[in-house]
């Protein structure tokens, strides 16, 4: 399990009711409105902040109670042939589908009022469809909604509670074998703002290399957030900027490092673009990478202009998305974890190179290998472990050279 390759917030995605934590009105409103829902054409639309469980609750809704579930995004229900050739054959049920459906828009505030036939069409669907039709939106309030708010079903979810939030970042934990100070959980829990999403990345970020931290450098990793709001709010401006210079223009006046801003372009430009313009997009973006590398080495920062072009550049290959939510870094993650993994090893040397005497150089060419292949024996690995008196170096010996998730030596 621990190799898992899925991220822990698709790792943990809830499967039942049950597992949907807090929001206990919200669940039972829609399960009783789905319950009654007559073929009178009515439907019903689950609002509230990001990473509360809207999307959640109606893909386990819908699996609960036997409905498959057609599931479209923004960008899908701008599609005129997808609503056509889609939704509509399931929402007049003369589609090949056997089952029961449910018609489900997600993220339906993406859609803005230019796409008034896409708006047009989901109001004519609410009157008419003979299988539920179900939407989520963060900002149900948007003006692009006004006619449809009038006719759906308003079902209204909360931030989560720092309580529950902790209390399911301690049952991820325990899961993935991995201990962890409550001070962290709750540090992690509070500054997610009700986020359950957001703290499961925090949890992972903080936790996928199975070591425990204290509070203070949990602390010091976890303010990347408050960079990620900056860049955030620069991405956001860069990837739906109407022309390139006002691309390049909130582009060159962030305050991130290019480097990093290089990282989170690279990491982003699936989540805007088309996938057939990622190739013309990326080449883009690998131009910049090899620019800046040559501006850093070279002290060259007079064309860092340029460099930043490169990037602007990179989005405005295709139209983009309509709506885009952004993610972490996955090199900054293994960064991160790189960091973890050399701190440990620090320390192990310290205590090995007091004891036997022995240099740093000595101690990672000869003594590690040496020490993993000999710690394959049973006996010879207990005997190691119980020269350790220190409980923290017995974790340090088992992560660095057992690699293995931290233990318990009671
Ligand atoms: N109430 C919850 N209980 C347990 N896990 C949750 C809950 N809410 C969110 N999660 C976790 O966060 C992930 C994202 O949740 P989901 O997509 O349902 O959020 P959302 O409310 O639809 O957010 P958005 O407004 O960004 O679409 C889930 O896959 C799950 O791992
Ligand atoms: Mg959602």
């Amino acid at each position: 399990m621990n190799g898992s390759k899925l991220s822990w917030v698709e790792k943990y995605k809830p499967k039942t009711l049950d597992e949907i934590v807090g929001n206990d009105a919200a669940k039972k409103d829609f399960i009783d409105w789905l319950q009654r829902w007559d073929r009178r054409g009515k439907a019903a639309m689950l609002h509230g902040p990001p990473g509360v469980g809207k999307t959640v609750l109606v893909e386990v809704a819908a699996s609960t109670l036997g409905y498959r579930l057609i599931e479209t995004n923004a960008s899908d229900t701008r599609r005129e042939d997808y609503l056509e050739n889609v939704i509509k054959p399931a929402a007049f049920n003369r589609s090949l589908f056997s089952s029961r459906l449910m018609i489900f828009f997600d993220e339906i505030d993406g859609i803005s009022r230019e796409d008034s036939g896409a708006l047009n069409f989901i109001l004519e669907l609410i009157e008419s469809s003979r299988v539920p039709i179900v939407m989520a939106a963060n900002d149900p309030w948007s003006p692009n909604l006004f006619r449809i708010r009038d006719k759906v079903y308003m079902i209204p979810m909360h931030r989560i509670r720092v309580q529950s939030i902790v209390k399911r970042l301690r049952d991820i934990c325990r899961n993935e074998g991995v201990r962890c100070k409550q001070e962290v959980l709750m540090l992690i829990a509070e500054r997610s703002e009700g986020d359950m999403r957001a703290a499961i990345e925090d949890l992972e970020l903080l936790y996928s290399s199975r070591e425990d931290m204290d509070l203070e450098e949990a602390e010091k990793i976890l303010s990347y957030r408050n960079v990620e709001k900056n860049i955030f709010e620069t991405l956001r401006m860069v990837a739906f900027a109407p022309t390139l210079e006002k691309a390049l223009t909130s582009l060159s006046s962030s305050e991130e490092k290019p480097e990093d801003i290089l990282e989170w372009v690279f990491e982003n430009i699936p989540h805007v673009l088309p996938k057939q313009s990622l190739y013309r997009s990326l080449r883009y973006v690998a131009g910049a990478d090899a620019l800046f590398k040559q501006i850093s080495k070279n002290s060259l920062w007079r064309i860092l202009p340029c460099f930043y072009h490169k990037l602007a550049s990179a989005f405005l290959v295709a139209p983009q998305k309509n709506r885009a939510s952004f993610s972490f870094p996955t090199r900054m993650r293994e960064r991160f974890k790189r960091f973890q993994h050399e701190k440990n090893l620090r320390e192990l040397e310290s205590f090995f190179m007091k004891d036997l005497h022995m240099g740093r150089s000595a101690f990672r060419r000869d003594l590690i290998p040496l020490l993993r292949l000999l710690s394959k024996n049973e006996d010879f690995r207990r005997s190691m472990l119980n020269r350790m008196v220190d409980q923290h170096l017995k974790e340090l010996y088992s992560s660095v050279i057992l690699g293995e998730a931290r233990k318990r030596f009671s």
